[in-house]
């Protein structure tokens, strides 16, 4: 079996900065990507517009043109969303938005996850100048949507997590404060989350990674598969489930590919482990992985239409941006996936880092 299909989009990956960069652009050429939606929270973050890189932060400016020169100067789209900080303005959003460079913003929560310190709590933008202004300019919200400074037991019991917390108790006062405001959920995880964005106006969407469309706590725990440890953290077969039919459901217009790969020279140190699953290489592949699991057959016109929806086309369509002309081709052959060699050393892939193979190879 051959699966055909339009380059696709990764609306959310980490792309890091220094030697390494042209590496992990070149992962994702590889995989029949097309363009991406490129991570703010490098070190300094992005957290200006235009001019060069200071001490204190990148600006969108010299930040895309460091991945351009790297090999994201062939990609059709490249999106360099702000990293919301203390420092940022209405000023800023709206100077930003006429000058064109500015696309999008991210919210982390504060140390919620990798480089996330610069972040600010949900409350103190909710009904602020900064959200009023993107609201205006049409500046898409991309959400780490969790609840931040929540104690070791309540991150994560059986009864409700970080992320639930946040769409049930964050997200409705967001939305009812900005009701225009463009929201991309990003790396949606729980049940709770799908339901909510499935029930939200349109332009209220999300994007899920292959490793919370596959895996679950039970996969990271047994073992400890620490190259499984992202945040949001993978979740239990009912939060699965739910993501699975959120994908799969017919006609679906919200949900689409973000992969959150996210590299990490080093996984498990001594006093923990840093999050992010670096899958790069091999996402389509797992991706279809998933959809399968869910019980599509890809090879029928419904399950291939529902896949191409969802990796290819419903992305490009919520940030406002042609689907690709170009296509990429999978064939349905088991591969392993390689340790990623680069110049600030390997990178483990997810399946290589759990010691499972692909049941889907890239073709050239
Ligand atoms: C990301 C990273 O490593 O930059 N890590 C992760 O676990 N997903 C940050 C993020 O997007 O949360
Ligand atoms: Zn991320």
């Amino acid at each position: 079996m051959t699966l055909t299909l339009p380059r696709w989009f990764d609306l959310h990956t980490h792309f890091r900065q220094g030697s390494a960069v042209a590496s992990y652009i070149k992962a994702h050429l590889d995989m029949g990507c097309a363009g991406a939606l490129a991570m703010p929270n490098t070190q300094p973050p992005v957290s200006r517009i235009s001019g060069a890189a200071e001490t204190d932060g990148w600006s969108i400016e010299s930040y895309s043109t460091e991945l351009r020169a790297a090999g994201a100067e062939v990609f059709e789209q490249l999106i360099v969303p702000l990293y919301l900080t203390r420092q940022t303005t209405a000023e800023i959003i709206r100077e930003g938005a006429v000058s064109g460079l500015l696309r999008a913003c991210k919210y982390y929560p504060p140390h919620g996850t990798t480089n996330a310190e610069h972040g600010l709590p949900m409350d103190d933008l909710i009904g602020g100048e900064v959200f009023q202004a993107m609201e205006e300019c049409g500046v898409i919200l991309c959400i780490h949507g969790e609840q931040h400074a929540l104690s070791g037991p309540d991150y994560i019991d059986a009864q409700q997590n970080a992320e639930t917390l946040f769409y049930k108790e964050r997200m409705p006062q967001l939305l009812a404060t900005h009701p225009k405001l463009r929201i991309v959920c990003e790396h949606i995880t729980t049940r709770v989350a799908a339901e909510f964005v499935a029930a939200a106006p349109n332009h209220v969407g999300a994007t899920i990674t292959p490793q919370h469309l596959l895996y679950t706590l039970g996969h990271l725990i047994r073992g400890l598969k620490y190259h499984l440890y992202c945040l949001p953290i993978v979740k239990f077969q009912e939060d699965r489930a739910a993501l699975r039919v959120a994908v799969t459901t017919t006609g679906q217009t919200k949900f689409f590919a973000g992969t959150d790969s996210a590299p990490h020279t080093t996984k498990a140190t001594a006093c923990g482990c840093a999050a992010g699953c670096f899958t790069g290489g091999c996402a389509p592949q797992l991706y279809a992985m998933a959809f399968e699991e869910a019980g599509l057959d890809l090879s029928s016109a419904e399950g291939h239409a529902l896949f191409e929806r969802f990796l290819c086309l419903n992305g490009p369509a919520f940030y406002g941006f042609p689907a690709s002309a170009q296509r990429f081709q999978m064939e349905k052959a088991t591969s392993q996936t390689p340790l990623l060699e680069t110049p600030a050393g390997p990178i483990t892939p997810l399946p290589l880092g759990m010691g499972l193979e692909l049941t889907w190879r890239m073709m050239e």
